[in-house]
């Protein structure tokens, strides 16, 4: 499967505050911290996980604004991805996802590791594994591999052999989860999967609220 060059700054080279308040500023400078102490993923995992479990717990420091659906994404069925905070190197970055309910997120990858968490609602996510080799461009085998249930405060890991997924609100109402990557997800390629069809496509999915580097106008 082809990888692309993905690491980018931002548009203007700035760490990117797009909600900002103690709250998530606290929760950054904490991830921050447990990122330049070691290169080793996991354990930068294992460091946040502690943090990311108490902001989630805390309904009080993302707007609502943020927790709303968006009739034109990447994403497409109304679903939006908000931006909230990213590095200026593009080597971390921080959004909601929302989406409405019935509605299903594209099979993805990420390419990266993260945690993800959600805030509000419930949602079904099923993760696939890849049975091919990856060699034939534009074709992927995917299995299911787990199924979970997700309520408020339910959080998982991922990382790049293991971040094949989709997600659906299962709720009557919208959900909102949070997306803590270690690369700029909504700017970079990644790959978009069909499994019936046996069929991988590049993807981008953007951000509701910002552009990535390549769509500023000069
Ligand atoms: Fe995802």
């Amino acid at each position: 499967m082809c990888q692309f060059d993905n690491a980018a700054p931002t548009p203007n080279g700035e760490d990117e505050w797009v909600v900002d308040n103690p709250r998530l500023r606290a929760f950054i400078a904490a991830v921050t911290g447990i990122r330049n102490s070691t290169d080793d993923q996991r354990a930068i995992l294992a460091g946040i996980r502690p943090h990311f479990e108490e902001l989630l717990a805390d309904d009080r420091w993302l707007p609502a604004a943020f927790q709303e659906p968006h009739a034109d994404s990447g994403m497409g069925g109304g679903i939006g991805m908000w931006l909230l905070y990213r590095a200026g190197d593009g080597s971390l970055a921080f959004s909601s996802l929302v989406v409405p309910p019935g509605s299903q997120t594209p099979v993805h990858d990420h390419l990266a590791w993260g945690l993800v968490g959600l805030y509000r609602g419930a949602q079904d996510e099923v993760v696939y594994q890849r049975e091919d080799s990856g060699d034939e461009d534009g074709k992927a085998v995917l299995s299911v591999k787990e199924r979970h249930s997700l309520v408020p405060g339910d959080f998982y890991e991922l990382l790049p052999e293991n971040d094949i997924h989709h997600v659906r609100t299962t709720s009557d109402f919208t959900s909102v989860s949070l997306h803590l990557l270690g690369i700029d997800n909504g700017c970079i390629v990644r790959h978009r999967f069909f499994p019936d069809e046996e069929k991988v496509i590049p993807f981008k999915s953007g951000y509701v609220n910002k552009p990535c580097e390549d769509e500023v106008a000069v």
